[in-house]
């Protein structure tokens, strides 16, 4: 595996392969890898010649009370997970590689960026979609994979690519999960002992709507509702959001005819967690 810390060896490396007619797969993260992340390496690989991934905390998707400074960064093992997988690829930069002094140019898809986890989180996907841009145009990836786990972060890259017209596929990837439901996380390190089987709480609340909703409800007032007392019996759980949305504009739908995104946050101690469920109508 080749690790670049430079925009210039990057895309050199990446154009060499695609001279030499390899179709690229991005996998984009920030590192702290799991078997979530794994899963998208492995998509890649399934469907790519040369895999890249880049890992990299990206300080502008970090709101100013998230701690940037504390988000984990095992790099050894990063690098060792990723070199057994059979990566080509790693771009690891640093911070002033990417936002050099006097950068000021941000990505912006207007609207979708403010619902989610964008209502709590003001900026963050306005982070997440320059620095997706910037790392569409360093390694002008044939595919780019992305996990379904963030499901609005999913949805905004899908139009930031239609609207931009960039010339990668955007592939999502199911959600990986622990053997109790719980998904796969970087944030799931700082969950303590005694919170740990508090969080399996947002899983429960989804699958007691999916049983609902396969029982007949398609009220979507109705089910969360039901959601919302799931949370209730876990006072200590805060919950942030629980909504059901159009899966592309992520706007709320009242009644499920067409498949819809069920999406929750929610702060288990002082960690935020999200989960969410596709829900198809029988045809
Ligand atoms: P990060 O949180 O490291 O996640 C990298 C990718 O892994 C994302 O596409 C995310 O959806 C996916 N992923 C995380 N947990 C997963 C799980 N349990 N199952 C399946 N996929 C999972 O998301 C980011 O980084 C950043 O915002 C990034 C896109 C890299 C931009 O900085």
């Amino acid at each position: 595996m080749k690790i670049f810390a430079t925009i210039t060896e990057t895309r050199a490396e990446c154009r060499r392969a695609r001279a030499n007619g390899k179709r690229l797969g991005l996998v984009p993260t920030m590192g702290a890898l799991h078997e979530g992340h794994l899963s998208l390496v492995r998509g890649a690989k399934a469907q790519c010649d040369t895999v890249v991934v880049s890992l990299f905390v990206n300080p502008t998707q970090f709101g100013p009370t998230e701690d940037l400074a504390k988000y984990p960064r095992p790099f050894e093992r990063d690098r060792e997970l990723l070199e057994k997988e059979g990566v080509a690829i790693l771009f690891a930069p640093p911070v002033d590689e990417m936002y050099p002094k006097g950068e000021v140019t941000r990505v912006v898809v207007e609207g979708l960026s403010e619902k989610l986890d964008g209502r709590s989180r003001p900026g963050h996907f306005r982070g997440v979609t320059t620095v997706v841009s910037k790392l569409f145009h360093i390694i002008e990836p044939d595919i780019a994979f992305f996990g379904q786990k963030d499901a609005a972060q999913s949805a905004i890259i899908r139009r930031l690519v239609r609207d931009l017209n960039f010339p990668v596929e955007i592939v999502i990837c199911p959600i990986v999960r622990e053997p109790d439901g719980l998904a796969m996380s970087s944030s799931n390190v700082y969950l303590s002992i005694e919170d740990r089987p508090s969080a399996l709480v947002l899983h429960r609340s989804l699958g007691v709507v999916e049983e609902k909703f396969r029982a007949g409800e398609k009220d979507a007032a109705r089910l969360i509702a039901i959601a919302r007392q799931v949370f209730a019996q876990k006072p200590q759980v805060r919950l942030d959001y629980f909504e059901i949305v159009d899966p592309d504009t992520l706007d709320p739908v009242e009644r499920i005819q067409q498949p819809a995104l069920v999406a929750v946050a929610a702060y288990v101690g002082s960690t935020r967690l999200i989960d969410n469920l596709i829900l198809n109508p029988p045809k």
